[in-house]
């Protein structure tokens, strides 16, 4: 039985290795949930409530809340990777696998983390805003590039501007040690993307320096708006080239423009 139905997030966690193995026996693509159901309230982020500073233990348990809600979606799109790339080169789906499976960790220490806070899973309201920016449509490289180049690629530099703003505050002490192994492992999982992305462009003839930036042009309509200033160390590490890097600095640039010009009137 797949993880990608509704149930407790602690069962989706228990099961996602043995969901992951089954996905890989399939011959055939599976269907997904158009929408994943969730055992709490889902919101648009836009209507969530406003957050507390990081000097209280809800403001720290709320950003671990945010974060879980993050790491429970990398997870399930891992999966669903699977179930609907069954033809996807053996070695990229032991990968994923892999990946999927860190997920479930790191969601697990997020739970655990807003335990310890004195807060609960379901505290908050959360959103579907990840899984959304995927579709039933996507062929494996737009899939690469939007789960584990765009969005964990960002990921990477919100994580890093997190650990710095929590220095100074109390949750240097509960909180960050969390947040720094997260950040420190996602680079693998970007890499991951960086990896495969070329591995698979190369198997199909495709030059990458010119898919990157004609796909990243047709997907970004969809695509969360992502302004956090790009961290080109941690870009670097995780395998994206210069010119990958420009190209998300001008789409930065791009996303910013409406609140600029809305600063200037
Ligand atoms: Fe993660
Ligand atoms: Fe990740």
């Amino acid at each position: 039985m797949f993880t990608l139905d509704i149930a407790p997030v602690w069962d989706k966690i228990k099961h996602i290795q043995s969901s992951c193995e089954e996905a890989m026996k399939l011959k055939e693509p599976g269907l997904v949930p158009y929408d994943p159901v969730r055992d709490i309230e889902v919101l648009h982020a836009k209507k969530h409530p406003p957050k507390k500073g990081f000097s209280t233990a809800e403001g720290q348990a709320r950003m671990l809340h945010d974060l879980a809600n993050i790491e429970l979606q990398a997870m399930e799109l891992g999966l669903r990777t699977l179930v609907e790339f069954p033809n996807a080169p053996q070695g990229f789906k032991e990968e994923l696998l892999a990946v999927t499976v860190n997920e479930a960790e790191h969601l697990a220490m997020c739970l655990e983390g807003i335990d310890k806070l004195g807060f609960k899973w379901g505290d908050w309201p959360i959103h579907n805003g990840l899984w959304m920016a995927t579709s039933r449509e996507d062929n494996i490289l737009d899939r690469i590039l939007i789960v584990h180049r765009y969005l964990e690629g960002s990921g990477l530099d919100a994580g890093d501007t997190l650990i710095r703003r929590l220095e100074g505050t109390e949750g240097k002490h509960t909180i960050q040690k969390i947040v720094k192994q997260i950040n420190f492992e996602e680079i693998g999982h970007v890499d991951f993307g960086s990896r495969w992305y070329r591995e698979i462009c190369s198997s199909k003839d495709i030059d990458p320096s010119e898919d990157f930036p004609a796909r990243m042009d047709s997907l970004r309509t969809r695509l969360p708006k992502r302004i956090e200033p790009l961290n080109h160390v941690l870009r670097r590490k995780a395998g994206f080239t210069e010119a990958e890097i420009r190209y998300y600095e001008e789409l930065r640039l791009d996303f910013l423009k409406p609140a600029l010009e809305s600063q200037k009137n």
